[in-house]
């Protein structure tokens, strides 16, 4: 019901969307994740099907079904997340990344649960950093138009405009991370070449369809 009252303003467009936290392995009972719901990523999903597009969800773990209309791929570990992106970004006319990837990994992933010591030993991990999937899919060759995502905790919009120009994408969306962890509200500011744009706060569900429109107006305008 709700896709007919939509502007089909994506029809014939295909949008791949990261969604989620990813999950590095320590052991196999043990990782290191990120915070995220899922929610806001799941949400524009739903709100470019809504728009007529064709739609994949490339997701972390989450605990949200599936939404309507949309073709979804779960994925663990940011190298994962990555390696399906490759394979549909050269299809895709949008890429929106709202997946929280961890960005270090552990640099070994023991093959058996890591005992507990009876001393006080603790295990020492290192790290090594994954790759950035929105950097890598926006230096392809014929990239889809890049979107990206930031959650800052200070400095959102000189951090959020550092972060587009580095990731060398047009248009990032910026707020204040832990203010909408989880939460259904979410407020944020739209940076491009032009500068920002702040959006008021609202549902995650309705700033969706809002995003979708920024969008697909860039898109269509080239900017
Ligand atoms: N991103 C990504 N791959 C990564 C890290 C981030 O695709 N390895 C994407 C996120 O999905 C988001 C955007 O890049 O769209 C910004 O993520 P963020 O974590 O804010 O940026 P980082 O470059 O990792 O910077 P930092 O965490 O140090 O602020
Ligand atoms: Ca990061």
């Amino acid at each position: 019901i709700e896709r007919l009252f939509v502007p089909q303003s994506l029809a014939g467009k295909k949008v791949l969307i990261t969604a989620g936290p990813t999950f590095e392995a320590i052991d196999p009972v043990r990782g290191i994740t990120n915070r995220s719901s899922g929610k806001m990523g799941y949400a524009l999903a739903h709100a470019a099907a809504c728009a007529g597009a064709n739609v994949t969800l490339i997701s972390g773990p989450t605990a949200l079904p599936i939404p309507f209309g949309v073709g979804r791929i779960n994925v663990e570990s940011a190298q994962e997340m990555l390696d399906a992106c490759l394979k549909y970004s050269p299809e895709s006319d949008v890429f929106i990344a709202v997946a929280a990837v961890a960005d270090w990994r552990t640099a070994d992933v023991a093959t058996q649960k890591i005992k507990k010591q009876h001393t006080d030993d603790v295990p020492c991990l290192s790290f090594v950093q994954n790759p950035d999937i929105l950097h890598t899919i926006a230096q392809q060759p014929n990239s889809p138009y890049c979107v990206g995502f930031a959650a800052e905790t200070e400095h959102v919009i000189e951090f959020g405009q550092a972060k587009r120009l580095k990731k060398g994408i047009p248009l990032l969306i910026a707020n204040n991370g832990p203010a909408t962890f989880g939460a259904d509200d979410n407020q944020v500011v739209l940076l491009d070449d032009s500068g920002l744009h702040e959006l008021p706060k609202q549902n995650k569900a309705q700033l969706a369809h809002v995003l979708i429109a920024e969008i697909s107006n860039r898109l269509t305008k080239k900017l």
